[in-house]
């Protein structure tokens, strides 16, 4: 029997003119997935690749915003021929770069009631008038990153501590099963200290948190000195559940914490300096404040804010429990400064809540994007200045994956 190879050259009906609309629609033309959609309301059809070239985002989930397509994850703003003319990071004298344009089909067309895409440049001009009803092809699935993904499965996480439960969870004489890695332990604590029913390389508590390593860990120390300082007042969020790997909710998490807790308008770069295990990133914002961020591998991230009367750590560590599942402990740990009250119930409450809007805003990032882990490859995704954090992050779980 004759194989038939897929072309792409051609025309090739993919939605019928009346079914798009200012919703970018998922269609397929010739293997290559696409959306299709109206930049103003009965306007002329556009057609993008499926994909945002920044973090990969699906463009299905884009919104039209003053007739540009506006990637739902950091609202890069697209126009019909596929240029990218606005990158809110950039600030708004920045001028995105060429290459962050999206690659267009070689045409696009409205005709017999249908829309038609050329993937390619092809001879007819035009689409063909069908004679019957034309058929269309199976939306493909958008291409996944093709180089390494960091998933919550990956082996190299057994070689790490990850938080498994907040240490109050577990109660004297008492036990609980946690999920860590694909796999179940059942934790007890019983006079001779913590204990797991399957073998594992050990169980340890701190930070207020019970920690699990599945085999020799070769993570580096994560150093809090605000723990135990007692110009600190300290408490815990509540722990939350991503339906994601815990390497894209790292991520999510730095673009979430910058954006909320380190405001944009303070201006200021963030400098950012590869450690063994991690890296450092430092910020100083134009109103004399000061942003940092420790990581070590895999998961765990503390966020230091200086201002000139207050201190406020933020720690957020992550469990990778399944492939679709991370939970994140979220610690808060407020100073007014040498010789000042320590904060008060107010001042807690309002570090709690711009928190969790880092946290919602993070979760709805990771929700928005869809690689099924984070792609490790520098080359996979479009990296500007302004992701310098995501670009570091990256490094170092590639590193830990590699076992360097
Ligand atoms: S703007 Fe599309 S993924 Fe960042």
């Amino acid at each position: 029997m004759a194989v038939l190879a897929r072309t792409s050259t051609g025309w090739f009906p993919v939605a019928r003119a009346a079914e798009v609309g200012t919703t970018p629609v998922p269609v397929g033309a010739g293997g290559r997935a696409y959306v299709v959609v109206r930049l103003r309301p009965g306007g002329e059809v556009s057609a993008f690749p499926a994909r945002c070239p920044h973090r990969l985002a699906p463009l299905a989930r884009a919104t039209v915003v003053d007739e540009r397509l506006e990637c739902a994850q950091h609202a890069w703003r697209f126009n019909g021929e596929g240029r990218c003319v606005a990158i809110p990071a950039l600030g708004p004298e920045g001028t995105p770069p060429p290459r962050a344009d999206l690659p267009v089909p070689w045409a696009v067309e409205e005709r017999h009631g249908w829309i038609w895409l050329a993937p390619d440049r092809t001879a007819a001009p035009r689409p063909p008038r069908p004679l019957a009803e034309p058929a269309v092809e199976p939306v493909p699935v958008p291409p996944a990153p093709r180089g390494p993904v960091l998933g919550n499965l990956d082996r190299s996480l057994r070689h790490a501590w990850h938080p498994v439960a907040l240490s109050r969870e577990l109660r004297p004489g008492g036990w609980l099963q946690v999920r860590l890695l694909g796999g179940t332990w059942t934790l007890r604590r019983g006079a001779a200290g913590l204990l797991a029913d399957q073998p594992a390389y050990g169980v340890r508590e701190h930070l207020g948190l019970v920690w699990l390593a599945p085999e020799k860990p070769r993570d580096p120390p994560f150093d809090v000195p605000e723990d135990g300082d007692r110009r600190f007042v300290t408490g815990w969020l509540p722990p939350l559940r991503s339906p994601g790997a815990a390497g894209s909710l790292a991520d999510a998490v730095l673009d979430a914490a910058d954006h909320v807790l380190v405001p944009a308008h303070a201006g200021g770069e963030w400098r950012v300096d590869s450690e063994p295990g991690g890296f450092r990133g430092v910020r100083e914002t134009d109103d004399g404040c000061r942003a940092g961020y420790v990581h070590r591998a895999p998961f765990r991230l503390r966020l230091r804010l200086e201002s000139a009367d207050a201190v406020t750590t933020v720690l957020f560590l992550l469990q990778p429990e399944d492939p679709d599942s991370t939970r994140l402990y979220t610690r808060l740990l407020l100073s007014a400064g040498p010789g000042a009250p320590l904060p008060g119930p107010a001042d807690v409450g309002r570090a709690a809540a711009d928190a969790q809007e880092a946290l919602a805003r993070a979760l709805a990032l990771q929700a928005r994007g869809d690689a099924g882990g984070l792609p490790l490859s520098l080359r996979e995704e479009l990296h500007l200045p302004c992701d310098r954090l995501g670009v570091a992050l990256r490094r170092a779980l590639a590193d830990f994956a590699a076992g360097r």
